[in-house]
């Protein structure tokens, strides 16, 4: 089936980007405190524009006590002094768009942390006075309001409610030191209309946000229907399921009008965007890329697929089919800081919950080798999909999860939430290898926030920027080819070349092939651009991808 997913009149920039989420505490430390830093970041810029890459987006990296990994937030303007100063953030924003390239930042506006001064004062104030009202302060149910105001559950694990000295319950859908604002109160909408404007001002040139789904809670404060989803979240034990219709707290149709006001003021600026986080059921994904609300919304249900060929192609179809429909591109992503790399994830058994896995007595067994295989493959199937793409730190270099970080050690609040039942997110999150050899591999000058494994010597980027069969080749290369081959406006066809085999064509000639079956298959005729691992006998192994410039009519279209 042929499809044009854009709108031609339209050639903003961020409809076709490449994103490069930084993930600041782990990519490097340029004060050798062992924690990554902005100034470590700003000695890596070249790195990045010399991978390619057409943007930057930098988690959270405001003043946190980093309870959740700086999404708990003290103070929106200030920069975590772990991390540099504000004057330190101006010139990391300058250097990026020296470099060519742009710079996004999160936004978090569903909570705070609990020892924002707004919350500290709710606390200090009586029930029912004004400023609690900005955050969500319920009375309990029963005789002495003991029980919770609702059977809400934190998408952390446990109760969504905390019961505060004088008796009254707070709500976090995150941790107990996340407390949730409430986005019906005046103040909150306006404050954060002016942290948009603040850092608009400074010249980000857009905001990923956080928890987009979230931000309107029903005022009627219903129970969720159990045997439902209770919390569609990364660290949910529902996470494959998504919110059902009308939910409580989740994915609320109130919260588009919040969208719009934000989406007023971003367009002042100019070229700047909005990118959702919104883990929703896909057919409500297309209501936060309205045209004028969100620019784009990251498509989970591509980073959540089995390596399965028609499972992924009816993805890509549908997610592809559903954007076109408000005017938007896709947002492809294969991981981020909340989910297990790649390479590990799809070394795994088909359907394998992969976020109980690093924690359960009995595992599955990992095949590393095919991970790590099928990985290259995804790359480049990602990287040739119309719309954007966004690449998680380290994924470029083939990191693997880190699956035996000491216990102690571990920091996402995941782990004591859920009982120590889930090991959480550290292991996609431990600090990059630069160098060989040194106390963090060139992260620092010293040990890591995070210990490194012996292994992440191998994945060094010094390791792999001359070795033209490396990860880092590979994607270096694919970033060039998209660059040269692959635009906006290309028409988009998904092609039936077999089963078990993915395969589309993007403009006139242009074919990504990928083979998830058990045989080598034909490469369609052509000039072979690239492929993931090498040809045998001209054929494409399994596991394997390839970009062509197509010479034949590819194949049969499909309309799946
Ligand atoms: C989504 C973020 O990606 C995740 O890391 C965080 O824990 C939650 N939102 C809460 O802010």
């Amino acid at each position: 089936m042929k499809a044009t997913a854009t709108n031609p009149k339209t050639n903003s920039w961020w409809r076709g980007a490449v994103v490069y989420q930084v993930y600041l505490r782990s990519f490097a430390d340029g004060n050798a405190d062992g924690t990554g830093d902005i100034s470590g970041l700003r000695s890596r810029l070249p790195y990045l524009a010399d991978l390619g890459v057409d943007a930057i987006w930098v988690g959270p990296w405001y003043a946190s006590p980093l309870l959740d990994g700086g999404f708990d937030i003290t103070n929106h303007r200030e920069i975590n002094p772990l991390y540099g100063t504000l004057a330190d953030a101006e010139l990391l924003i300058k250097d990026v768009h020296a470099q060519k390239m742009r710079i996004i930042v999160d936004l978090v506006p569903n909570h705070t942390s609990m020892h924002h001064p707004w919350f500290q004062e709710a606390m200090a104030a009586p029930p029912n006075h004004p400023v609690r009202d900005r955050y969500i302060f319920r009375d309990g149910h029963g005789a002495d309001g003991s029980k919770p105001p609702t059977n809400w559950t934190s998408a952390f694990g446990g109760p969504a409610w905390e019961r505060s000295a004088d008796g009254q319950w707070y709500l976090h859908l995150f941790d107990v030191s996340q407390p949730d604002l409430n986005w019906h109160n005046q103040q909150v909408q306006q404050e954060f209309e002016s942290i948009l404007e603040f850092w608009l001002e400074l010249g980000v040139d857009g905001f990923r946000v956080d928890v987009a789904h979230g931000l309107c809670k029903d005022r009627g404060f219903p129970d969720t229907n159990h045997g439902s989803v209770g919390s569609p979240h990364p660290q949910t034990p529902d996470h494959a399921q998504r919110p059902y219709a009308n939910h409580p707290f989740w994915d609320r149709d109130e919260l588009h009008e919040v969208v719009r006001r934000w989406r007023s003021i971003v367009d002042k600026y100019g070229d700047r965007i909005l990118v959702a986080e919104a883990w929703v059921r896909p057919e409500r994904l297309p209501l936060y890329i309205r045209e004028d609300e969100y620019h784009h919304a990251f498509n989970m249900d591509f980073l959540e697929s089995d390596w399965n060929a028609s499972e992924l192609a009816q993805n890509i179809f549908d997610s592809h089919a559903r954007v076109a429909t408000q005017g938007s591109t896709s947002t492809w992503v294969m991981s981020n800081h909340d989910v297990m790399r790649q390479s590990t994830r799809l070394g795994l058994p088909p359907k394998t919950d992969w976020r109980r896995w690093p924690s359960q007595p009995c595992k599955a067994p990992l095949d590393a080798v095919l991970g790590a295989r099928r990985a290259r493959a995804a790359a480049l199937l990602t990287l040739s999909l119309p719309g954007s793409a966004y690449l998680y730190q380290g994924e470029e270099l083939g990191l693997p999860e880190v699956l035996n970080l000491p216990t102690e050690m571990i920091d996402d609040p995941t782990y004591q939430l859920s009982g120590q039942m889930l090991r959480g997110r550290d292991g996609c999150r431990v600090p990059i290898p630069w160098e060989v050899s040194g106390p963090s591999l060139g992260f620092g000058r010293n040990a890591p926030w995070l210990p490194q494994p012996a292994e992440f010597a191998h994945y060094a980027v010094a390791a792999q920027t001359d070795d033209p069969q490396s990860s880092l080749s590979l994607y270096r290369q694919a970033l060039a080819l998209r660059k040269a081959w692959l635009n906006d406006t290309d028409t988009f066809e998904m092609l039936d070349m077999g089963k078990n085999v993915l395969a589309f064509q993007r403009g006139n000639s242009f074919v990504c092939i990928v083979n998830m079956g058990i045989a080598p298959i034909d490469v369609p005729v052509g000039k072979v651009l690239l492929t993931s691992a090498a040809l045998i006998n001209g054929q494409l192994p399994t596991d394997t991808a390839a970009w062509v410039i197509s010479t034949d009519s590819a194949g049969s279209t499909s309309a799946l």
